[in-house]
């Protein structure tokens, strides 16, 4: 953990946990990074759903050539914070309302789920036009993965053969331009894997449009590059996928190439900090009961993996009786709900855990706070902070998320 946010952790008081803790510095060199190991023909948007929150948002927006959002929540949230930014709206279930919305914002692509989607869309154009991308669920096989949203039967995007469906319809329009495809097939999948799942959906993707006689000049391959829950330090080898990527569109000279990855961005910028409450033994088993829990950090719940963790010693200790701790031994993170689901982290080993330490866990950017069941047993919200080098605040900031 670098000292700044260390240091900013240290300034917490115990009221002030559990918090969020933002490392916006970090996120800054971590998306440079991405940006620049990324040929130039790929267009990087980041997946709004992944952490929305607003100064992440800012931070990312010089980086990025724009972002995907997936409701119209969504859309007002991103249209507001960065105005200039150009918009891809996916996502399935877009209602009338959202769409119309989509229309007066003027993003820039809308992902087209399904014929009816697509008939619903053009009923609410006027004298406007639209770019859309087809979202095509490939028969791939994706292999083992966190997380597969097509190659079998999915409720996301169309099956090639309803493809042709929508063609009829975009023929009969002149108001709607099919800019291209749009494929989101797997998240958690690492730079070979993706790789190999891109350079066979572009093949698809041109062959397609050749025996049809479309001019397709873009694929958005969406996002999914993996973030190793179990190995925090081995990330997504962005230069490698940048690498890959370079011989495989010097294949399709005409194509842009989107990308749209959200965990990979923001995940490691994310602390969640808290402190442990209780120290218990069952049965020979040790479990640290934690200030808040999985309806703060849903993630390691919904993922069922460990969320990894560093423990900050807390020395002071003014109670007058013996510190329970756990010492060199398998301990069991949890946390304050009434439900054996409620664990962050499973049977791990510390060398030292007492009431009274801080644990923070790591990874907490993505699909963290914003996915989380907040108000279950009405515990109070966490903190939100962030750190950044110009200016380090200390105290719940002004941006409250609301619980949804
Ligand atoms: C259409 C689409 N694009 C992008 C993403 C972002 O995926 P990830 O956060 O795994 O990169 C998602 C996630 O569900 C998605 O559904």
């Amino acid at each position: 953990m670098r000292s700044a946010l260390l240091e900013h952790i240290g300034r917490l008081t115990d009221d002030d946990l559990p918090a969020y803790v933002h490392d916006l510095p970090a996120l800054r060199e971590h998306v440079h990074a991405i940006r620049t190991a990324l040929p130039k023909r790929v267009e990087l948007l980041y997946a709004a759903k992944a952490n929305s929150d607003p100064r992440i948002l800012r931070s990312l927006a010089e980086h990025v050539d724009g972002f995907e959002v997936a409701s119209g929540g969504e859309l007002s949230h991103v249209r507001g914070l960065v105005p200039d930014a150009p918009i891809a709206f996916g996502g399935p279930g877009k209602t009338q309302k959202e769409l119309a919305l989509a229309l007066d914002a003027g993003v820039e692509r809308l992902h087209i789920e399904s014929e009816q989607e697509l008939r619903l869309v053009t009923t609410l154009l006027g004298y406007r036009t639209l770019d859309v991308l087809l979202r095509v669920n490939l028969p791939v096989d994706v292999g083992r993965v966190a997380l597969v949203m097509g190659g079998h039967p999915s409720p996301f995007g169309m099956d090639p053969a309803q493809l042709g469906h929508c063609l009829a319809v975009i023929a009969s329009d002149p108001r709607v331009r099919l800019r291209g495809l749009h494929f989101h097939l797997a998240s958690g999948l690492r730079a070979t894997a993706q790789l190999a799942l891109i350079d066979e959906v572009l093949t698809w993707a041109e062959d397609w449009a050749r025996h049809r006689a479309i001019d397709l000049t873009e694929v958005n391959v969406g996002g999914g590059m993996g973030v190793a829950y179990e190995r925090p330090h081995r990330k997504f080898d962005w230069r490698a996928f940048g690498a890959g990527l370079r011989p495989l569109l010097a294949r399709h000279p005409r194509l842009t190439l989107r990308i749209e990855p959200g965990r990979s961005v923001t995940a490691y910028c994310g602390w969640y900090v808290t402190e442990v409450l209780d120290i218990k033994f069952s049965r020979g088993q040790a479990f640290a009961v934690l200030r808040g829990g999985t309806h703060h950090l849903r993630t390691p719940a919904a993922k069922q993996h460990d969320q990894p963790f560093e423990v900050i010693p807390v020395d002071v200790w003014s109670r007058p009786w013996e510190r329970p701790e756990a010492r060199d031994e398998p301990v069991t993170l949890v946390g304050q709900l009434c439900t054996p689901k409620d664990v962050l982290a499973r049977g791990v080993m510390v060398e030292r855990l007492r009431v009274g330490d801080r644990v923070a866990f790591a990874l907490a950017g993505a699909y963290a706070w914003n996915i989380s069941h907040h108000d279950f047993l009405m515990h109070p919200h966490p903190g939100f902070h962030h750190v950044d080098d110009a200016e380090v605040p200390v105290g719940g900031d002004a941006y409250t998320p609301q619980p949804s």
